[in-house]
């Protein structure tokens, strides 16, 4: 039979946002429109006024968010109030999403609409090189924007939500099954790995890195723990005054606590559940990839 064709609301389209619109636009399952700027309250509210729109996938991008659901802590501003509102309603159905890391940080700069963040990302593969934070050793997760597109489209068909547009007989007991947070990832790793995979991939297959001093060894610093400790303490007692040295800690804090690696086993579980179909691609990949193409 054939389906209906939904059509799928994108609000605040910036960088991710574009991959998402691009991959549900290759689909003919739907139909796409841009929402500018909208903060979550209104849109939760025009959901529980429509009689037919009524999933809601918002704002959430980050990665093991159930074990650490206030980091990085400006997530307890950010999010969190909304996640509270959208447990105490049960008109519109909601998962949050989160991928982990973007991969496309590792990549070089025109290959990915994600804008670089050389002094925030460990790994810079415009400037070519690195700042380890911490060991480096601890567990990361990372996902590409292109695959975090396509699996948002996955996630719009998947059978949970569809069924779940239905209301039972009396019209009144929703049949709603999605998942309240859903995660993806091309794979877990550690940021030492991913700057061994970065060396080894550019040193063998792109010579325009190449340096006269180093070879083609990334240039490495290290931000040793208690230096992010300390900052963290330092910027949260003086308050706002310096909000990107706060908000710099707090990521800092994500990569030495391993808050962003996705929970490997539900993550598994899930992979099999809505996005069997989806290939998920290693760095390795990734930066394989990216070398055959214009633009991932
Ligand atoms: N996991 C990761 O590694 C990772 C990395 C980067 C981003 N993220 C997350 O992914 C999401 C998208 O990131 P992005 O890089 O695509 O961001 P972006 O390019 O800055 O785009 C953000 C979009 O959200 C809108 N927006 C910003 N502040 C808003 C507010 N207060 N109320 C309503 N709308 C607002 C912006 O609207 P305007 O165009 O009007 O400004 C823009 O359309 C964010 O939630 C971010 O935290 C995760």
């Amino acid at each position: 039979m054939p389906r209906t064709r939904q059509t799928i609301a994108v609000a605040g389209v910036g960088d991710l946002g574009k991959y998402i619109c691009e991959e549900l636009l290759t689909s003919s399952d739907f139909s796409v429109i841009v929402l500018s700027r909208v903060v979550h309250a209104s849109l939760l509210a025009a959901c529980q006024k429509s009689h037919t729109c009524k999933r809601l996938i918002p704002s959430e991008w980050i990665g093991d968010s159930e074990t650490y659901p206030l980091k990085p802590d400006y997530y307890a501003s950010t999010r969190d109030p909304f996640r509270k509102i959208l447990r105490a309603q049960d008109e519109v159905e909601w998962t949050l999403f989160n991928p982990g890391w973007l991969a496309d940080y590792f990549l070089p700069r025109g290959k990915t609409y994600i804008s670089p963040i050389p002094d925030k990302f460990p790994v810079d593969p415009n400037g070519w090189r690195a700042c380890i934070r911490g060991s480096g050793e601890e567990m990361q997760s990372w996902t590409c924007g292109r695959e975090i597109g396509r699996a948002v489209v996955e996630l719009c068909r998947a059978e949970e939500w569809v069924s779940g547009n239905l209301t039972s007989a009396a019209d009144t007991i929703p049949l709603w099954h999605i998942e309240n947070v859903t995660y993806v990832a091309g794979e877990w790793s550690t940021f030492n790995t991913a700057v061994k995979v970065m060396e080894s991939h550019y040193g063998t297959f792109q010579l325009y890195y190449l340096n006269i001093v180093t070879g083609w060894l990334l240039p490495i610093t290290h931000k040793p723990v208690e230096d992010i400790q300390f900052s963290l303490e330092m910027h949260t007692n003086n308050g706002d005054d310096d909000f990107e040295a706060l908000e710099l800690a707090q990521v800092e804090e994500m990569m030495i606590m391993g808050y962003m690696a996705c929970p490997k086993e539900k993550t598994m579980r899930q992979q099999q559940k809505y996005f069997a179909d989806l290939k998920s691609s290693d760095l390795e990949q990734l930066l394989t990839y990216a070398d055959g193409v214009d633009f991932v």
